[in-house]
């Protein structure tokens, strides 16, 4: 076992064994005027209603102008179960073992053994590096130039300076479409236009063979880039935290089969849910959320973070972590973490491998210890999400 620098805690007996619960109490908030929902159970019962529409803070800006242009996330019904049906292939657990699994493989070594080179590196640049190979090879972005090509997706959805103040905050919507068109131009015509002469097995290739615009295509590139990086980086670095701070934990993580591994990073998750709250309009009444109704056009914000704590759903001490939790409350262990219903993430899987991967490589680097405790940021709203900046880790040279 490693000998690790100790961790300065970023939790406390308030708190639970969760890092970013604290700051999540001080940020997440339901949507004014929304009926706020925090039982799992009655999250459950909102989410599989098939009469529920996506209702976020801010909808989908596309969809305003041009309802065709709406992505799977704001999409219902027969269009939405259509664009799932030709997507889903590429998240199967077969898609996975033969797919991806070697570029995760590939991508994670190659991570790992620069970080040994140089013996020290940002644990957040290397999630950012390891999710976007990921997510740029299951869209069909993988031949683009990286780091730009993400961060110009990024910015295309808000820019920092729309939580600044003054003229910052009045141009940032100019800045979102300039690196929107620019990601457009620069990533995106490109590989389709190479898909057109020869698919490929991944988003561009399906959606061309769905008979989609290359607008379309745009915006669903952009829906994937950010649902699949964004949330995956985040995740990876809160679990390296609890890796690092908790000896038995780490060790049960490198010990375990990768089942029990699953089982490790799952629970983690519970605690520290990168979505804290999604929100859902009610297309028609929907009976018996926890004893009443809710009204046909009514708002409700759904609480993530707290139907994770649910003791009636996940057992008795919910603000502990415990890797059993899952197999003692005959539940997989998702929970909340990637939503439910038909809305549920199809890159759950995909998430907890590549952060499997990386991780069980990362733990076993000899020397390893985190010398800075990254920065801990909140990034409203769409999902009220923690962000960590600028965690320093170093390892013995090789
Ligand atoms: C730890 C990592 C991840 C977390 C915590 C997460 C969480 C979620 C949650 C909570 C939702 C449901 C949102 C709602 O119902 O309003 C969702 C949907 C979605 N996620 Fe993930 N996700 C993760 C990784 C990924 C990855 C790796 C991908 C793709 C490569 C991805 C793609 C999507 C897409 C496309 C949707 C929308 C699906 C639909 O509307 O049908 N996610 N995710």
């Amino acid at each position: 076992m490693n000998d690790m620098t100790k961790v300065p805690q970023g939790h406390d007996a308030a708190t639970g064994d969760s890092i970013t619960a604290r700051l999540a109490a001080q940020y997440v908030e339901p949507e004014p005027g929304s009926r706020h929902l925090q039982r799992f159970d009655e999250l459950r019962t909102v989410l599989r209603n098939e009469g529920t529409r996506q209702g976020g803070a801010s909808e989908s800006p596309t969809e305003k102008q041009d309802p065709t242009l709406a992505s799977i996330f704001f999409l219902h019904g027969e269009a939405h179960k259509r664009r799932r049906g030709a997507i889903i292939g590429l998240f199967t657990p077969k898609a996975i073992a033969t797919r991806h699994m070697p570029n995760i493989n590939q991508a994670a070594d190659e991570l790992i053994a620069a970080f040994r080179r140089k013996g020290r590196t940002r644990l957040d640049d290397m999630s950012f590096m390891l999710t976007s190979t990921v997510v740029a090879e299951i869209i069909g972005l993988s031949e683009r130039p990286l780091r730009p090509m993400m961060r110009r997706i990024e910015r295309a959805n808000g820019t920092p300076d729309v939580w600044r103040g003054g003229i910052r905050k009045l141009l940032a919507p100019l800045k979102s479409r300039f690196f929107g068109l620019s990601f457009f131009i620069r990533d995106v015509k490109p590989a389709i236009a190479a898909r057109r002469r020869q698919r490929q097995d991944d988003l561009i290739s399906k959606l061309l063979d769905e008979g989609r615009s290359d607008l379309e295509i745009f915006v669903e590139c952009t829906t994937f880039g950010l649902a699949g990086m964004g949330t995956t980086r985040e995740f990876i670095v809160v679990a390296a935290l609890h890796l690092f701070e908790c000896d038995a934990l780490r060790r049960q993580f490198l010990d375990g089969d990768d089942n029990e591994k699953m089982e490790v990073l799952k629970e983690i998750l519970r605690l520290e849910p990168q979505a804290s709250m999604i929100y859902r309009s009610a297309s028609e009444a929907i009976e018996d959320v926890g004893g009443e109704s809710i009204r046909a056009g009514e708002r409700v914000s759904l609480g993530i973070r707290a139907a994770n704590l649910d003791e009636a759903i996940v057992g008795p001490e919910p603000e502990k972590i415990d890797p059993d939790r899952a197999r003692k409350m005959k539940n997989n262990g998702a929970w909340m973490s990637f939503g439910d219903g038909a809305h549920f993430c199809p890159g759950w899987q995909v998430a907890l491998t590549e952060t499997r991967v990386l991780l069980d490589r990362l733990f076993r680097v000899p020397g390893l210890r985190l010398t800075r405790y990254p920065d801990m940021e909140w990034t409203p709203p769409m999902l009220q999400s923690y962000q960590f900046v600028n965690a320093v880790i170093e390892c013995d040279r090789a």
